[in-house]
């Protein structure tokens, strides 16, 4: 449960939180009793979501809408936040998109808006809280990144890059507030029931492939919040999904590096027939 400091209860900063994972954490930390920031770029559906965790949670809740694929935006919030003296005692780096085409047919502007929230934006937003966290020694960051960052990379595809750089750059980032009072955990869902399928013009998704492949936003995060809480480096949630991270340890390179990328490209190709 959130107990605060003495004088105010804590504020988590949630990204992407009108949606899917970062929805669910949104919820999840109401209900420890977190004040919470959420962001994302549709307002109307922040506020909303707002409006119904205040009323069923008895915390304040407020929205500040963002685009994090402009670089000016973590800079941004933390004005807003500055400004209304709300410090920032979590933050879930939640926020992000698949892209459809690949490295040599997609639009270079569509490849730098994704390179922008993937793999910079969270990286300045952790940068603008955690001196705060630090002086006041307590923090939780939550980087949500995916079970592909352990996956070999599907052809022309740019996902699997941008997780294995947010595992690897928050695992430092873990040691390097090591006994401050601030927790960095890397989280790493696998197939989970969201938007992000339909974004990616693979609606059907879920419905072609085996049903335990799949878990609910809610399993996810109450794993990645008891994670964080107990300062793992990473967390791969559900048991189908750490089994799939040590098939992968523990198959040869060789192998993996020959038949994996054909099977994911497969997968997608199905999902969209
Ligand atoms: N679903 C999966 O199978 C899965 C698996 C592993 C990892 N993940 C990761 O989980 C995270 C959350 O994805 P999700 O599955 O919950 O997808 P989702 O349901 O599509 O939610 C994505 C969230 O990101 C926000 N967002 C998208 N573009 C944005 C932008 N330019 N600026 C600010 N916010 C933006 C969206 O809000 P607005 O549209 O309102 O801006 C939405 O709140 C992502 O980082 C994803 O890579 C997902």
């Amino acid at each position: 449960m959130n107990e605060g400091t003495k004088d105010r209860r804590r504020t988590a900063l949630v990204t992407g939180a009108s949606a899917g994972i970062g929805e669910a954490f949104a919820t999840h930390l109401a209900s420890q009793g977190f004040d919470l920031v959420l962001t994302s770029r549709r307002l109307d559906v922040l506020r909303s979501l707002a409006e119904k965790l205040q009323a069923e949670h008895h915390i304040d809740c407020r929205v500040i809408p963002a685009d994090l694929t402009d670089p000016e935006s973590p800079r941004r919030v933390f004005y807003e936040l500055a400004r209304d003296e709300i410090e920032i005692d979590v933050l879930i780096n939640n926020a992000g998109f698949g892209l459809q085409k690949t490295l040599l047919t997609q639009d270079w502007r569509e490849i730098a808006a994704f390179m922008e929230i993937m793999a910079v934006s969270w990286l300045h937003l952790s940068k603008l809280a955690l001196p705060g966290m630090l002086e006041r020694g307590y923090g939780r960051i939550a980087n949500v990144a995916s079970l592909a960052a352990f996956a070999p990379e599907s052809p022309g595809s740019l996902y699997s890059g941008v997780k294995a750089q947010m595992v690897t750059t928050s695992r430092g980032l873990r040691q390097e507030c090591l006994g401050t009072g601030v927790h960095v955990t890397a989280v790493c869902p696998g197939y989970t029931h969201t938007e992000f399928h339909s974004r990616l013009g693979i609606p059907d998704l879920a419905k072609k492939m085996p049903r335990w492949m799949w878990q609910d936003t809610g399993a996810v995060v109450s794993e990645a919040w008891h994670a964080c809480e107990r300062n793992r480096p990473v967390v791969i949630t559900g048991k189908v999904n750490k089994m799939l991270r040590l098939l992968l340890a523990f198959t040869p390179a060789g192998l993996v590096e020959r038949n994996m990328p054909k099977s994911i490209s497969k997968i997608r190709a199905r999902g969209r027939a």
